[in-house]
């Protein structure tokens, strides 16, 4: 992979990921607009200027803002057949330090649900975590019941670690959520967990 920190992207055959930037807004907009009932279950509240262009721009000037200061990395999934816009990956919370760790999160739009974009969005990410940004950790934490999201991490590999009750406040309640990890030593094989 050739890419350096400030143009970091990654593809395969069938999507590419791209550092979140402002003119993507309208297309944003019209996404979130289309998946906002199913989006609603699975996200923190958001009000209703994020379902404006100001509001779009405005998240995506922030989140370029993190960026720039190592503390957040947003990605636009899209196609490469046609380079449609088609959902949003993000790793947050960067810490560096004695931790070197961030938080993932991901949603792709509903009607290219099922086609393996997420997982493949997923283990994009993970690519660019450790081989680019250099993190050592990457957290996911997912509820009981989102059956497609728990195939997805399980499917990229992910370590599950535990159950943490009231852990993320989403549609409005503070949720329970599994939590998961991956590290850059388990990117080579199974954790030996024999020590514990
Ligand atoms: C969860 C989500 C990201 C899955 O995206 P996706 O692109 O459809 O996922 P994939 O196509 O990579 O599917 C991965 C696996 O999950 C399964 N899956 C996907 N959606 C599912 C669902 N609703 N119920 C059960 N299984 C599901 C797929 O069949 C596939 O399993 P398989 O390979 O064994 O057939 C998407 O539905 C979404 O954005 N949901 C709303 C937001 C969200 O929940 N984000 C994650 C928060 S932790």
């Amino acid at each position: 992979m050739n890419w350096t920190k400030d143009e970091a992207q990654a593809s395969n055959e069938t999507i590419r990921l791209n550092p979140l930037v402002d003119s993507d807004a309208d297309e944003f907009l019209q996404l979130y607009q289309a998946n906002r009932v199913f989006l609603g279950p699975w996200v923190p509240t958001v009000d209703d200027e994020f379902f404006t262009l100001a509001g779009q721009t405005s998240n995506l000037l922030r989140m370029m803002a993190l960026r720039e200061a190592d503390q957040a990395y947003g990605y636009g999934i899209r196609l490469v057949e046609n380079n449609q816009l088609v959902g949003r990956i993000t790793l947050s919370n960067v810490v560096r330090g004695a931790w070197e760790s961030a938080t993932l999160g991901y949603w792709v739009s509903q009607t290219s649900n099922r086609r393996g974009i997420a997982t493949s969005a997923v283990a994009l990410v993970l690519d660019l975590a450790f081989d680019v940004l250099e993190l050592h950790r990457v957290q996911a934490a997912v509820m009981p019941y989102n059956a497609g999201s728990l195939r997805v991490i399980e499917k990229t590999g992910f370590l599950y670690e535990g159950y943490a009750p009231y852990y993320l406040r989403i549609a409005g309640r503070w949720q329970d959520h599994n939590i998961y990890s991956m590290t850059r030593e388990m990117r080579q094989g199974p954790h030996d967990n024999s020590a514990r």
